[in-house]
């Protein structure tokens, strides 16, 4: 779906151009210059940190900071990520969102070998299209243990406006007993062990994929409310927010006390801007959001409690030059304004998006979980999962069905994915790349096989994912 933004690129340059009104000068049409390399220096190891909430936890992380530092760019630009892996077991990176060449697309014997203990690997790719991403390991339940970051893409050409941005991460964290990694894994009971399969990728001889941890810790950029410090806003700003939620297992409903969200993009993509009081960001997730600072005090941008204790992360906002308080909370009162994706339309001008009717045709049924530890496709356990062949330049419509009791956040590599929207024509679906699909929903979406190589397909739920929730997209020749 690159294509989709290039293609709305150079038709923006075209007409551009012809007016002379904020095209690129002739200099730069012209003499291209080289591509600017934009290198990074990532080391994957363990570290001590302390997220505010408790006691010190030994996390796994890039540069021992949690989360990984957040890598900037401009679009164009060519991102090299040099890895080296000082973990005790293999690693890997993948570009969350970011349609990549394959071979950079960091996933474990599908498009590369795990990076060994004391190996290296170098990631390189264009930063294409602009948008809020995330970076985060691919391996086993290396997410859940802190390795992962923003990745933020800037356009080209501004595209909005705004006074300040504050890049928001929303992590869940166990945090007692020592934290996140291994103390506190949930094996299933023995009752679920019962005909469970042998050998699986992933684990070692009959060992079962784990259980949802049970967190206690729900932290913004690394840290647990009351130790995060204010995002400080002045009267009058028009303030961005990058929400990205590279959370294992934890899907949040926000709400901004005193103020109104206008989503501006999904998933990196721009929308036709829309208000809402209450914005829900599945794992994997990434909505920009802007908000005008014209109630001075002080607030939170809090999430609903869902009965998992997700309504402890909170983000205190504080205006400039008020006395500070203790920050209004956000009430999740009845009535309030609650927007699906359906009520999203993508902002591109019309017939700029390719899109065709779709040649091939998959459903995908998303079940498990009740009386056994495993989640699966049409009943699969990925690896033994049947692939989603396609070939390069048809469009492949896939229908999700949830029987089961858990949403599944669904996420497709490589491509974004069109949101079918019967009230909407083609050239207006949302655009994404992750997909909450609720249990007893069913939901469709459409891509353009437009990014050769085997790609992953899977829930961003990690315990399901690792439990069997995955299979392959793959392209024939
Ligand atoms: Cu966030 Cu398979 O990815
Ligand atoms: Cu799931």
């Amino acid at each position: 779906m690159d294509i989709d933004r290039r293609e709305f690129l150079k038709a923006a340059v075209g007409t551009v151009a012809a007016t002379g009104f904020f095209g690129p000068s002739l200099k730069e049409v012209l003499g291209k210059p080289p591509r600017p390399i934009r290198e990074f220096r990532f080391h994957a190891s363990p570290a001590r940190v302390n997220l505010g909430g408790g006691p010190d936890l030994v996390a796994w992380t890039y540069n021992g900071q949690i989360p990984g530092p957040e890598i900037r760019v401009r679009e164009g630009e060519i991102i090299r990520v040099f890895l080296k892996n000082y973990l005790p077991e293999g690693t890997t990176i993948h570009w969350h969102g970011v349609p990549v060449p394959n071979a950079m697309d960091g996933v474990p014997e599908v498009t590369q070998h795990a990076v060994m203990p004391g190996e290296s690997f170098v990631y390189e790719f264009e930063a294409r299209p602009a948008g809020s991403y995330i970076y985060h390991s691919h391996v086993h339940y290396q997410l859940d243990q802190g390795l992962y970051g923003a990745l933020i893409i800037e356009p080209s050409k501004p595209e909005e406006s705004y006074d300040r941005e504050y890049t928001l991460m929303l992590e869940d964290w166990v945090i007692r007993d020592g934290g996140g990694v291994a103390p506190t894994r949930r094996r299933p009971p023995m009752g679920m062990m019962r005909g469970m399969r042998g050998r699986r990728w992933g684990f070692g001889q009959g060992e079962a994929p784990l259980l949802e941890p049970v967190y206690d810790g729900y932290a913004v950029n690394g840290k647990v409310a009351p130790a995060m410090g204010p995002l400080l806003v002045k009267k009058g700003d028009r303030v961005k927010l990058r929400l990205l939620n590279p959370s294992s297992a934890t899907i949040y409903d926000l709400r901004l006390a005193g103020h109104t969200l206008t989503i501006t993009h999904v998933d990196g993509n721009p929308i036709v801007p829309m208000e809402t009081d209450v914005l829900r960001v599945g794992m994997g997730e990434r909505y920009d959001v802007q908000f005008v600072a014209n109630n001075p005090g002080s607030w939170f941008l809090a999430a609903r409690e869902g009965g998992l204790g997700e309504g402890r992360l909170r983000i205190p906002i504080q205006y400039k030059g008020v006395n500070r308080a203790e920050p209004a909370t956000a009430v999740f009162h009845r009535g309030l304004r609650f927007i699906t994706y359906w009520d999203f339309q993508a902002r591109y001008p019309s017939g700029v998006i390719p899109s065709g009717p779709p040649a091939k045709f998959y459903r995908q049924t998303l079940s498990g979980g009740m009386h056994s530890p495993y989640w699966t496709i049409n009943g699969q356990i990925y690896p033994d999962a049947e692939r989603l062949a396609v070939r390069r330049g048809e469009w492949v419509r896939i229908h999700y069905w949830n029987p089961s009791m858990m949403p599944h956040p669904m996420h497709l590599h490589g491509h974004f994915f069109k949101v079918v929207n019967p009230s909407l024509s083609r050239d207006h679906w949302l655009l994404k790349d992750t997909i909450i699909v609720d249990p007893m929903q069913r939901v469709d979406i459409e891509f353009l096989a437009d990014n050769p190589g085997s790609w992953f397909h899977h829930c961003h739920n990690l315990y399901h994912m690792e439990a069997g929730m995955a299979n392959v997209v793959i392209y024939q020749s």
